[in-house]
């Protein structure tokens, strides 16, 4: 049988089913995006809770509305489950589980290679497997590819194998899963052709690579990209400090030139899934051939050091107004990683609530989208989150803008607070009491 043509005609007809693997942040707006193009989805994920919520036609993730996922349900398209044996049902399987940093700062390729044990049991002539989790250049023909082979099947005649690293920002209001490129990198240009073909019924526009490792490389270059750039801008914003020069007005001028400069913005340090974790993944392959990443290295060096410089910088404050950190009162503003979402991953304020513990220092949080911090590998912290109040403001000695969420009211919250350390030039507008305010 061509298998080729039978799945480019389902694919061209949308009577190709689809599983997803791995139902979070990258993996929900695939399955929505799919089902809005009237594709059957199968939805797979280990967490038993996610999976009732979505047959519930319940959300948890906090930018996708409720009424999507009951609209989703009502759809008749989707189906979510935690049977991999229903793998085979699938035309084309998506793979979108986590791709964490082990204890060492190596990938952890667990759950990568979980997904892929169980793909490869019940894989059939005819599927197209698309990994799309971040990982190094090498994975999926290094780890992926030998695990289905393994059966007999050949790719790009029985089986189709592509890499397509997922794109999502999570919470922007312009750029969603279907306006935002994909690159597809296919084990054999017929895998190319037929991945290609998959998400162009699903985006506005593809982008097809030769191999896999050069779609693989493009998403860390991408990442580290913005981890070096922001690097830069957190060292200059230190000497910036040093020379009474208010980083955030050099960057504003900067960015009048029209062509050749990018701004980026400094803050308390990385967070989020991707870009303090994935130039990891390349720097360690990057020893295996015997190369340092010299880049890489240097700028998770500067941006892991942010929360203890701005948590310096509070000290110094304190210590400016007579006061010093062991048993003040610090409020921290902003627990999720950016603006505006309901993700703590990586977040720079765990380490700052850390180190603000070490220096003897009270800590209290407010964030309006995370009511409690939830406990992760590195931290447990076991907080609740204050409503904020002008009683609160006036009983601290400081408070600590670490995320700028659009629901506070930086006038108010300066007008209150005795010292406002402020991480992300929030306060730019701020008018009267500027002397309380520490720029971090
Ligand atoms: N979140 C982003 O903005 C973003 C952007 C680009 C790329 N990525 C990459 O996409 C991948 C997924 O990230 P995410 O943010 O969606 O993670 P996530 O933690 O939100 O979701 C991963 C999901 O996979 C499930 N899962 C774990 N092991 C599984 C298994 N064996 N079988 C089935 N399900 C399993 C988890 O329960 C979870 O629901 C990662 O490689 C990440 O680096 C994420």
């Amino acid at each position: 049988m061509d298998y080729a043509r039978v799945l480019a005609m389902k694919i061209q007809d949308h009577s190709a089913r689809i599983g997803v693997i791995g139902l979070g942040y990258v993996g929900l707006p695939l399955v929505l995006r799919f089902t809005e193009e009237r594709f059957h989805v199968l939805g797979f994920d280990i967490d038993p809770v996610k999976v009732e919520k979505l047959n519930r036609g319940e959300s948890y993730i906090k930018h996708i509305p409720g009424e999507k996922i009951r609209r989703l349900r009502d759809s008749g398209l989707f189906e979510a489950t935690a049977d991999y044996s229903r793998l085979s049902d699938a035309d084309a399987i998506v793979i979108c589980v986590p791709t964490p940093l082990d204890k060492n700062h190596g990938p952890d390729m667990s759950y990568i290679e979980i997904t892929s044990d169980e793909i490869a049991k019940t894989l059939r002539g005819g599927q197209l497997v698309s990994l799309e989790s971040t990982t190094y250049p090498g994975t999926t023909r290094e780890i992926l590819l030998p695990k289905f082979e393994r059966g007999g099947l050949k790719a790009g005649k029985d089986f189709f194998l592509i890499f397509s690293p997922e794109r999502e920002d999570p919470g922007n209001p312009v750029y969603n899963t279907k306006n935002i490129p994909k690159i597809v990198g296919g084990l054999t240009p017929r895998c190319r052709a037929l991945g290609a073909a998959l998400y162009g019924r699903i985006v506005d526009r593809v982008v097809a690579v030769s191999s896999p490792e050069a779609a693989e490389f493009a998403k860390i270059l991408e990442n580290t990209f913005r981890s070096v750039n922001i690097a830069l801008v957190n060292e200059l914003k230190m000497l910036a400090a040093r020379m009474n020069v208010d980083i955030w007005e050099v960057i504003e001028g900067a960015s009048s030139k029209p062509f050749g400069f990018m701004p980026f913005y400094p803050g308390p340090g990385l967070g989020g899934h991707c870009i303090p974790i994935d130039p990891f993944y390349l720097s360690w392959k990057a020893k295996e051939l015997n190369f340092n990443t010299h880049f890489i290295e240097l700028a998770g060096e500067i941006n892991t050091n942010m929360p203890a410089y701005v948590v310096a910088k509070l000290g110094e404050a304190l210590n400016s107004r007579g006061k010093c950190l062991k048993n003040a009162r610090v409020l921290v503003l902003g627990i999720a990683y950016k603006k505006d979402i309901d993700d703590t991953r990586e977040s720079p304020a765990l380490e700052i609530i850390e180190h603000l513990y070490e220096k003897g220092a009270k800590v209290l949080y407010n964030d309006p989208f995370i009511p409690k911090i939830p406990k992760v590998r590195k931290h447990d912290l076991d907080l609740k989150s204050t409503p904020l109040s002008a009683r609160l403001l006036k009983s601290i000695d400081a408070a600590m803008i670490i995320t700028d969420h659009s629901a506070y009211d930086y006038d108010w919250i300066v007008e209150k607070a005795p010292l406002v350390i402020d991480t992300r030039n929030a306060t730019r507008n701020v008018r009267t009491r500027r002397n309380r305010i520490v720029k971090a």
